[in-house]
């Protein structure tokens, strides 16, 4: 596992965009593993520089996204596919049919998260996935519990990560109640992860993880230390406590 903690939130952008602009560059048919979330969108904005300023080159990339709200359509300006667009997708060359974020309003949801895995498969698997954290140690929205699951699955937030996220929604009644998340073990098969985490509020989570050569279920992201290709980036908030520990 590399650890990079940087000055601030800029900085920490600027590291993981880099890496991924190589990656890019390396490989023109990457398939992304991306996420939502605050935490990215530093990341998303200098990936789309790259694009414009240096024709970083996205025509035969594909992504997959982590999760989404069970019963949010693309056009729901709280769901993860509308952020997607926006964030990213509609500034840069990338084909929209080559980019996959969960459908919240799947007819069967059950068999569509088998689907997804299998898609995720068929075209050939994560070559490098970006996370972000919650502050309660969940990654995409598996949350922590006495078991997790382990390919894509429907889901329930616990009532933390449904405040957490009710910022980013009208009003707390809005936040769905489930989600389509990619599972852990969806996650572990990427090739490369990167795991990013700024600000005071992830502290907490992030000396959970770094404090200790311990997983354990109840802090989600913990398990990635069983994964060989692991790249973690936090700012000086986000490692205050494992500092102080
Ligand atoms: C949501 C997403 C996660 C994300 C987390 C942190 O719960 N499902 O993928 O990592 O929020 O969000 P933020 O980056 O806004 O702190």
């Amino acid at each position: 596992m590399k650890l990079f903690v940087e000055k601030n939130y800029d900085d920490l952008s600027e590291r993981a965009s880099k890496i991924l602009i190589e990656e890019i560059e390396k490989n023109k048919n990457i398939v992304l593993g991306l996420a939502t979330g605050s935490t990215p969108i530093g990341t998303y904005k200098r990936l789309i520089k790259a694009h414009k300023e240096k024709g970083l080159d996205f025509s035969k990339a594909k992504s997959f996204n982590l999760d989404e709200y069970v019963g949010l359509n693309g056009n729901h300006p709280s769901s993860y596919r509308y952020y997607m667009d926006n964030e990213f997708f509609n500034h840069i060359n990338i084909g929209k049919s080559n980019t996959f974020v969960p459908n919240g309003k799947a007819e069967n949801l059950e068999e569509y998260c088998k689907e997804y895995d299998r898609l995720i498969e068929e075209n050939g698997g994560i070559d490098i996935q970006i996370l972000g954290i919650g502050t309660n140690g969940h990654i995409a929205f598996i949350e922590p519990s006495e078991e997790l699951v382990t390919c894509t699955s429907i889901v329930k937030l616990k009532e933390s990560t449904i405040i957490d996220n009710s910022r980013f929604f009208k009003s707390i009644e809005e936040v769905p109640k489930t989600a389509i998340s990619m599972g852990i073990s969806s996650i572990l098969k990427a090739k490369k992860i990167i795991l990013l985490a700024n600000g005071k509020n992830k502290a907490n989570a992030m000396a959970n993880i770094l404090d200790n050569d311990k997983i354990s279920t109840k802090v989600p992201a913990s398990l990635l230390k069983l994964h060989s290709d692991v790249t973690i980036i936090l700012d000086e908030e986000a490692y205050s406590e494992t500092r102080r520990r």
